[in-house]
């Protein structure tokens, strides 16, 4: 397999090559082969060079079978010398639109011994896979300004929903769960207020459970939703939703499952016509950057993903469980989780249970 490594700003760059180390003691145990190829790109490489991420290496990195990515962005506390969002946009976006990556797959499961805001929910409440649709919706830029900067302007956010596009992230939802043993599929939308857009999402859902008989089936708004999720998110199995409404119960689902350094997520082209990138959900995380405590787990549960899509499942569920291990013991928390351990302690940690 060949793996396009793009670690970006920030502790993109610490976490990254924990997550290698990681990779490497996967394939010595597991026997596969595989070669990386390292990409510059991010908010850095942009001021040195005046480059986001041209036609060409995005057109490279289609070509690989997957890109582990760590974080771009610049310091949200404002540094001046990049416009806001152009990074982001022009890096991240950019893969994920025209790399046809349709799928943002979020595990979110609350490991023994990591702590949870949530009062009186344990390890074996939390256990859900939310599956957003990642290109269309409101988030694929249709829109404009009139009159702008005027008192009358007026500025446009028009929601993107086709039948396709919405077909594909429900099949893909419903996929998952016969091929994991997943009991239930939730569509989470807003069918009552959002009637033309979410009622074609409902009529799609409704037509594609008649092919799952086996899998049971249900319907959340989304307010409802994040009150669920905080009082009895054992409710949850396979979740499947929205663009902008998976971005946001996603952000809610890794804080309950311990946070930024806990959440593991796959852009995903199930046809595999481009490559598919893993990612830890966090940022570059410039408050923390350069101190060498950033939490590698969601790194390493986004490599155990890529493994999982490229065919490897056994070296998937080894680091998974190194995973668990590891952070079962307090010895190993970073300083999110309310211990001392380094990144590469922890990347240590793990490593040595995937060998063993
Ligand atoms: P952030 O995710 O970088 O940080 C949010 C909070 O979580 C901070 O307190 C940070 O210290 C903590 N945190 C994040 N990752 C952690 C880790 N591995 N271990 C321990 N703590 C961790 O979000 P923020 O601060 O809003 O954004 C920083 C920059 O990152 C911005 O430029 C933003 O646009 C960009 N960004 C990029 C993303 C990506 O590349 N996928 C995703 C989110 C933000
Ligand atoms: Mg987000």
């Amino acid at each position: 397999m060949n793996i396009a490594v793009m670690p970006g700003d920030g502790v993109g760059k610490e976490v990254v090559p924990e997550g290698l180390k990681v990779l490497k003691a996967a394939s010595e145990k597991f026997g596969f082969k595989y070669t990386t190829k390292d990409f510059p790109h991010g908010a850095e490489h942009y001021l040195a060079t005046g480059i986001t991420l041209p036609e060409a290496d995005l057109k490279e990195l289609g070509s690989f079978d997957a890109i582990l990515f760590g974080a771009v962005g610049a310091d949200p506390r404002g540094n001046a010398r990049i416009p806001q969002g152009l990074i982001e946009t022009d890096i991240l976006l950019k893969m994920r639109f025209e790399l046809d990556q349709y799928i943002n797959l979020r595990p979110t499961r609350l490991m023994p011994g990591v702590p949870t805001p949530l009062a009186n929910i344990g390890p074996g409440d939390i256990d859900m896979i939310i599956v957003r649709e990642n290109t269309e919706g409101l988030y694929c830029q249709n829109g404009g300004f009139l009159y702008k900067n005027t008192p009358h302007e007026v500025a446009n956010q028009i929601e993107v929903t086709t039948r396709h596009g919405v077909e594909r992230a429900i099949r893909y939802a419903f996929e998952y769960a016969k091929q994991y043993k997943r009991k239930k599929v939730t569509l989470v939308a807003k069918t009552n207020v959002l009637r033309y857009a979410h009622n074609l999402w409902m009529r799609a859902f409704e037509e594609v459970k008649k092919e799952y008989t086996g899998i049971e089936t249900d319907y959340h708004h989304v307010d409802a939703c994040t009150m669920y999720m905080v009082t009895k998110p054992k409710i949850y199995d396979v979740v499947v939703t929205t663009n902008m409404f998976g971005d946001i119960i996603t952000d809610l689902g890794a804080a309950i499952q311990g946070g930024m350094g806990m959440a593991a997520s796959g852009n995903l082209n199930p046809t595999r016509k481009y490559a598919s990138m893993f990612e830890p959900v966090h940022g570059s995380a410039p408050d923390i950057a350069g101190k060498g405590y950033a939490n590698p787990i969601a790194t390493f549960l986004s490599v155990a993903m890529m493994l999982d899509f490229l065919n490897q499942p056994a070296a998937a569920a080894a680091i998974n469980k190194a995973c668990k291990d590891v952070v079962a013991d307090k010895a190993n928390h970073t300083r999110d989780l309310g211990g001392t351990a380094s990144t590469s302690q922890v990347g240590d940690a793990v490593k040595k249970l995937v060998a063993s």
